[in-house]
């Protein structure tokens, strides 16, 4: 675990879909390493595409003042790009995948670079344990809206993406009530239901859906029908883009070719719509919330989660820890070997205290 050689240069990329709280990241790392230990910095662009098409710059002090407070990634993302199977066409236009990652390895020797921070999700924790097992010196930093980093209670960008659902279904309960409608509103969350149960309860949504609890759509339609003979005539619903019916499947809006996880979810809501107004015939939409949950100025939370996963990154390198995920564990931070969380994620467990707190105040499953 200990490096045993003082570290001089590092460098640092952000991968997988933009996130509120990158940039408050690379600026901890940044300031961190400069100001507290006098080590160089560089930037990779675009994640793991920039490492393979060798996209590096140097990062200074102040390329990373005013960033706190900036969504998004001043370096740039990616979530296509998997360097251990990298797609190549040949003369053909036949596709043929090639493990580039020897060639990665060697653009950060070229430019004597000691250990590499990269902030991401499960995606880039698994080729940054890959790169660890080959020699590299690895630190992760865990990012996601979904927070389904396995390893860690919290991921910084979820408070944001909440905070945006939220705000947008408090908006939507204005046309829902004025139309005695039922509004559907989709999050997203991948394979979780994080962002759904959080902004459902705190937007005090009638019925929450959540991968990890399968629905019956029969039983979601009774309890709008009952809402509505209690003389409540309107219904908000949140669901998660990778809710599924007992027995069904996730909506999956479409497959990307080449990437590490090529499945992308979406369409659930305009699905549920169907169905709900067809067995209910009451008036029913669907929004789907997208890519603003990924926008915007991240939250306080997520600024000081953010500065301190950075700032530990950086500390657990300079005391010679490798390999290992920073994350925040009951309230304290500490950190979690990689190959523990390459190919893992964490779901809502079916007993989370927050699902039994949502059921007493007469929330609906749709179990
Ligand atoms: O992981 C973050 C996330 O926004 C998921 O919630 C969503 O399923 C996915 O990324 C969408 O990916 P893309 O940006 O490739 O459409």
């Amino acid at each position: 675990m200990t490096i045993g050689v003082r570290v001089k240069t590092i460098a640092v990329m952000t991968g997988g879909g933009d996130c509120p709280g990158l940039n408050a990241v690379i600026r901890a790392v940044t300031k961190t390493a400069i100001s507290k230990y006098g080590i160089t910095v560089w930037g990779i662009e675009d994640g793991y595409l920039g490492l393979i098409e060798k996209r590096l710059r140097p990062l200074s002090y102040s390329d990373v003042s005013h960033i706190l407070s900036i969504g998004g990634t001043i370096l740039g993302s990616n979530n296509t790009t998997n360097p251990f199977k990298y797609p190549v066409r040949n003369k053909k236009g036949e596709v043929k995948f090639n493990d580039v990652s020897d060639d990665c390895v060697e653009t950060l020797a070229e430019k004597e670079i000691d250990a590499l921070i990269c902030i991401g999700g499960d995606g880039t924790m698994t080729s940054a344990a890959a790169f660890a097992k080959k020699g590299l010196v690895v630190i992760g930093v865990p990012k996601t809206i979904d927070n389904d980093l396995w390893g860690t209670d919290v991921t910084f960008g979820f408070d944001t993406a909440v905070n945006t659902a939220v705000e947008a279904i408090d908006k939507l309960r204005t046309t829902a009530s004025s139309h005695h409608r039922v509004m559907i509103v989709e999050v997203m969350g991948r394979y979780a239901g994080w962002i759904a149960l959080y902004s459902g309860v705190a937007s005090g949504a009638d019925v929450i859906l959540i991968p990890e609890i399968p629905y019956r759509i029969e039983k979601i339609c009774q309890f709008v029908e009952k809402r509505n003979s209690w003389g409540k005539s309107y219904s908000i619903i949140v669901v998660a883009e990778g809710a599924k019916a007992v027995g069904g499947k996730m909506v999956i809006q479409k497959k990307l070719a080449f990437s590490p996880d090529p499945i992308r979810l979406g369409g659930i809501a305009n699905k549920l719509a169907g169905q709900i107004e067809q067995i209910t015939k009451l008036e029913t939409r669907a929004v789907t919330l997208g890519y603003i949950q990924r926008g915007g100025t991240p939250t306080p939370r997520d600024r000081i989660l953010a500065t301190s996963f950075g700032y530990t990154a950086l500390e657990l390198l300079v005391s010679g820890v490798k390999n290992r995920l920073v994350v925040m564990k009951d309230g304290k931070l500490s950190s979690v070997p990689l190959s523990q969380v390459a190919g893992k994620i964490r779901t809502v467990p079916k007993n989370y205290p927050l699902i039994k707190a949502a059921r007493a105040v007469n929330t609906c499953f749709g179990d």
